[in-house]
């Protein structure tokens, strides 16, 4: 049976029931609209750990006035159910942790940065690149979200999915640098059939360019051929922008990078001991008649 937790008292209070029984706990950080993508993390956290506890909180901080904060999908009782069906030995999610924006949000939600009042947190220099040149405000929101959500569950064990490779980089270094005694563990993207990452938002696409968004991935697949013969980043994304406008408009596709995996620095030529990640954001059309983003890499 989950137990479905709304406040940090509660959260607390079953933190501390966990470690006087000397249970340890791995914590699944999400925004609901759960698809296989999230449920691989929770399958580690139940491998991994005595006890996993879920989040479902869409945090506002990190959605930009333009960005589609209202329309997020939200199924909080598929969630639930499909949580409730992930049953590995006799291990299971233990508690869901769904709070109300007021309750991570005591204070009000700090959207502009000039009239910034109160704690909030910012990893510099990892968060400025790639997602945070077309989301400036992203990883702030999400540092600021992580940060609160670890204070509040101290987790031994916090699960993040390497389809969002910035966000587990901005992470880890939010973890050192904060002193965080939580361990950050990358899984690995699960992704469709025809290698589509899955994400909460391909909900908004239509059947046609689910199908056609396959060549992103295939893209990815042709860098790394060509890295194999050649490690220069600009023949790299020359390949994977060429695959990628087979299916959609050139000025759709936002970037795609060639980046150290640890400090983000963009690379003009790939060391083969140190590697690298390959990262693709490419608005493609909804059924809405407007565009999605969406995000992926690979690492080289
Ligand atoms: P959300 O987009 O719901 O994703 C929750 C976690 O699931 C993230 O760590 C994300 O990387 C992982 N995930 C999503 N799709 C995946 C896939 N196809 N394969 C593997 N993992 C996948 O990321 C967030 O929420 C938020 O930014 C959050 C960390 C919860 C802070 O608000």
């Amino acid at each position: 049976q989950i137990q479905i937790l709304r406040t940090l008292a509660e959260v607390r209070s079953w933190r501390r029931d966990q470690l006087i029984k000397g249970q340890t706990v791995g914590f699944v950080p999400t925004m609901g609209a759960l698809h296989a993508g999230h449920l691989r993390l929770v399958q580690s956290s139940m491998r991994m750990n005595d006890a996993t506890i879920v989040s479902i909180f869409v945090n506002p901080s990190q959605f930009a006035p333009t960005e589609d904060l209202a329309s997020y999908p939200r199924d909080f009782d598929a969630d639930v159910e499909q949580l409730a069906a992930q049953v590995d030995d006799d291990r299971q999610v233990d508690v869901v942790f769904a709070p109300s924006v007021e309750e991570i949000y005591p204070n009000g939600i700090p959207l502009d940065v000039a009239e910034q009042k109160g704690a909030f947190v910012t990893v510099h220099g990892l968060s400025e690149q790639l997602e945070g040149r077309i989301r400036p405000q992203f990883f702030r929101g999400v540092a600021t979200v992580v940060s609160k959500l670890l204070n509040i569950v101290s987790p031994d064990r916090v699960y993040f999915g390497q389809k969002d490779i910035q966000q587990t980089v901005v992470v880890k270094r939010l973890v050192q640098d904060l002193c965080y005694g939580s361990v950050v563990h990358v899984v690995p993207t699960a992704r469709d059939d025809n290698g589509l990452a899955l994400s909460s938002r391909n909900a908004y696409l239509t059947d046609q360019t689910r199908q056609d968004a396959a060549v992103i991935y295939k893209a990815l697949q042709n860098a790394l051929m060509v890295y194999r013969q050649n490690t220069s980043a600009e023949k790299i994304i020359g390949a994977v922008v060429s695959s990628i406008a087979e299916k959609f408009d050139k000025d759709d596709i936002e970037y795609v990078c060639v980046n150290d995996k640890d400090t983000l620095e963009e690379l003009e030529v790939v060391q083969p001991l140190k590697g690298a990640i390959v990262s693709v954001a490419v608005r493609v059309p909804n059924k809405f008649g407007s565009k999605t983003r969406l995000i992926d890499n690979i690492l080289l």
